[in-house]
């Protein structure tokens, strides 16, 4: 069977050759398309960002407008789809409710099921950048025991979603300037992040030629895992948990240095940073703004200044490079704009997913894509001979 190389979690595997995302973990460098994501978070939106990742380059204006229009067309959900959400326990958690919708696309539009035909692809893409922020608005609206909104096609993706979430059929929502680019600009950090575990989960699916529905559905699921984008929500869970045993925070540190059950200082580490993670440090210089702003709490942004001082101090995180990563403060800014903490993990999906549907058309696209099937190190038994069930 040939020479098999173990790489548990491959540390040191490439599956693929890409040209959508570079990072340099030990300079904390992070690039989408060749740009410096400092300069897209300041100059770029999320929608233009979208583009660049999917097709390649910037959108000029007209490519831009007709990509906006397109989208904006198709933010309705079928309202067969909408009597889904109905299905669920309201206190489901909305991660698992977002990936069995995007799902359940593709039994509606069943032209999604040819995923080499270019037409079917683009018409998906569009399909799930328009329906995913109306899915997740549903899915909050559910938790909360709230009317669905339809969409209103005059605003932004990102402003329709804040007004579908937070807004109610019979009152105007004015939607707020700050908290919009707020959130867009999270959005843009979040967009891709080359081969995570959600994106390659993503190139797993999709390589068995698996449409694009059914791939997104699946990286959705890994997304939801505390180790990947279930850590925005931990953090905040861990912040409360800190602050409500008194606040100790160099206790806290000894007790993760200890390696206590269950005790990790969850947004921190990364597999590929080995330095501050970029997107963090851009996070972290906007925290405190809004959070005035928006009038968020201040006690756990202190809390999580401190925490962050006391680790980058001690021996344990400096000797094994452990630094804040993106999850470590948007928590703080997600809760500040009204969501839930069950929520937060569904903002970093709707963030990821331009990421998500690149790489999934760059694997289509590439004649060297086969089947993704990794080997394995054989450790069972030798061969031995069937019991019966009297000599057990
Ligand atoms: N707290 C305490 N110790 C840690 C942490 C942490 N957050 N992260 C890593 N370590 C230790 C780990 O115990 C190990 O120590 P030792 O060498 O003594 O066994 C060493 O650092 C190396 O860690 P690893 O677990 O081998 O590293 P990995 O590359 O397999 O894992 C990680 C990366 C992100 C899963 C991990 O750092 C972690 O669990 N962090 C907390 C969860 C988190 O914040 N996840 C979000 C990741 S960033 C964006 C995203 O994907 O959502």
């Amino acid at each position: 069977t040939g020479l098999v190389t173990l790489d548990p979690g491959f540390v040191n595997t490439a599956a693929c050759s890409s040209e959508i995302c570079f990072i340099d973990g030990d300079a904390g460098i992070l690039r989408y398309r060749g740009y410096p994501i400092e300069q897209l978070a300041e100059k770029s939106t999320f929608i233009e960002v979208s583009y660049l990742l999917i097709y390649g380059e910037l959108p000029n204006q007209t490519q831009l407008d007709e990509f906006t229009s397109k989208i904006s067309r198709h933010t309705l959900l079928h309202e067969d789809l909408k009597r889904f959400f109905d299905g669920f326990p309201r206190d489901a958690h909305p991660m698992p409710v977002l990936s069995s919708a995007v799902s359940a696309l593709s039994t509606f539009y069943q032209d999604s099921l040819w995923p080499f035909d270019q037409d079917h692809v683009e018409i998906s893409t569009i399909r799930l950048l328009a329906k995913l922020p109306t899915i997740a608005a549903y899915a909050y609206k559910k938790s909360v025991g709230q009317p669905f909104l339809y969409p209103d096609n005059s605003l932004g993706l990102v402003e329709n979603f804040l007004r579908m979430t937070f807004g109610f059929p019979a009152e105007p929502y004015e939607v707020d300037p700050d908290l919009a680019r707020a959130l867009d600009l999270l959005f843009i950090l979040h967009a891709d992040h080359e081969q995570n575990c959600s994106t390659s989960t993503v190139r797993l699916v999709g390589s068995s030629e698996a449409n694009l529905f059914a791939s997104i559905s699946a990286g959705i699921n890994a997304l939801f895992g505390p180790l990947h984008g279930g850590a925005n929500s931990a953090v905040l869970e861990m912040l409360e948990r800190i602050r409500d045993d008194g606040g100790d925070v160099g206790d806290f540190v000894k007790r993760v240095k200890n390696k206590e059950e269950g005790v990790k200082l969850m947004g921190f580490g990364h597999r590929v940073y080995k330095n501050y993670d970029p997107r963090a440090a851009i996070i972290k210089k906007t925290a405190d703004d809004i959070l005035t702003r928006l009038g968020g709490d201040d006690s756990l942004l202190d809390l999580a200044k401190q925490l962050e001082e006391h680790a980058l101090a001690d021996d344990y995180f400096v000797e094994r490079k452990l630094y804040p990563n993106v999850d470590f403060y948007t928590g703080l800014i997600y809760r500040a704009m009204g969501f839930p903490t069950k929520f937060f993990t569904v903002l970093f999906a709707l963030g990821r997913l331009p990421g998500w549907i690149a790489h999934w058309r760059e694997m289509m696209n590439d004649p060297a894509t086969k089947i993704g099937r990794p080997r394995q190190v054989y450790t069972g038994h030798t061969e031995r001979d069937y019991v019966a069930m009297s000599g057990r």
